[in-house]
């Protein structure tokens, strides 16, 4: 009896929180440039701002799938980038062009590629698929256009494929925006220039006052939201709600 964690992102943050807060016995795997952590049982090494990396990638998940009986197999698709931060049409447009693959493409692309593994496995397993979403999906911040715009098109790949896996498929697809968790994106967040994020005060802020949430913390939240079968497939959560 065992689970399969496949965590992207898994090398710094919340995503490596979650890969250490995964079920007792859990076979764990970072997708990342830079892992693997220690907790990983396997890494995954992948830029996943580029394309090219996206087939090996979901190639790999699917031989992994098929490896074993498991009795859950969890996709989460965590790693994403706010750089270049600035305003749309002041950034480096290749800058722009690598975020939107990472944070917008590569998520739904390879959410796709696993939905097709899960399918062609036919596996008895629990499975499920999350998305790190953000507030900034519904939030207007200026010098976050393409992060916001990636993660509010993740809530509504969520959505749709949610309710289409609803009627055929059976993998449970969700959303989940962390809250602010104390990361090194965020010390990044506080390191930029207000001309290019004008909110940056805001940010500067919570931490001063001590309201970053741990990211233990925060992937025990996340864990516990996989965990409850009252959150349905297709929804879009965010951990501060609960
Ligand atoms: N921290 C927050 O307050 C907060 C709030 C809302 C949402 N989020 C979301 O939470 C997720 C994790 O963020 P974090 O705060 O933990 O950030 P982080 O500490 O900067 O970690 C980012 C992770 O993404 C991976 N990553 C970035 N670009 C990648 C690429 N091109 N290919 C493969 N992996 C890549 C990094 O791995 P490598 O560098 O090793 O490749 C790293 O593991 C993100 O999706 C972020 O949008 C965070």
């Amino acid at each position: 009896m065992a689970s399969l964690v496949v965590v992207t992102g898994g090398s710094a943050g919340l995503g490596r929180a979650l890969l250490e807060a995964a079920p007792e016995g859990s076979y764990r795997v970072d997708v990342s440039r830079s892992g693997p952590p220690p907790v990983a049982d396997e890494h995954v090494a992948a830029d996943l701002g580029d394309p090219a990396a996206w087939k090996p990638v979901g190639q790999r998940i699917e031989q992994l799938i098929g490896q074993r009986q498991w009795t859950r197999v969890t996709l989460v698709h965590c790693a994403g980038t706010l750089e270049p931060i600035g305003f749309a049409g002041e950034v480096d447009s290749r800058d722009y062009t690598a975020n939107l693959l990472v944070n917008a493409a590569s998520s739904l692309a390879l959410g796709q590629r696993f939905l097709v593994a899960v399918a062609s496995a036919g596996s008895d397993a629990r499975c499920e698929l999350a998305l790190v979403s953000s507030g900034a999906a519904r939030s207007t911040y200026l010098g976050w256009s393409a992060y916001g715009a990636a993660k509010a098109a993740g809530d509504q790949w969520v959505r749709v494929v949610g309710a289409e896996q609803q009627e055929r498929g059976g993998v449970r697809v969700l959303s989940v925006a962390p809250g602010v968790v104390a990361t090194g994106m965020q010390a990044m967040i506080r390191d930029t220039d207000p001309h290019d994020f004008p909110a940056v005060e805001k940010f500067r802020e919570l931490y001063e006052t001590g309201a970053l949430t741990d990211p233990a913390d925060a992937a025990a939240a996340f864990w516990r939201v996989l965990d409850d079968d009252e959150v349905l497939t297709g929804s879009v959560v965010d951990l501060r709600d609960r």
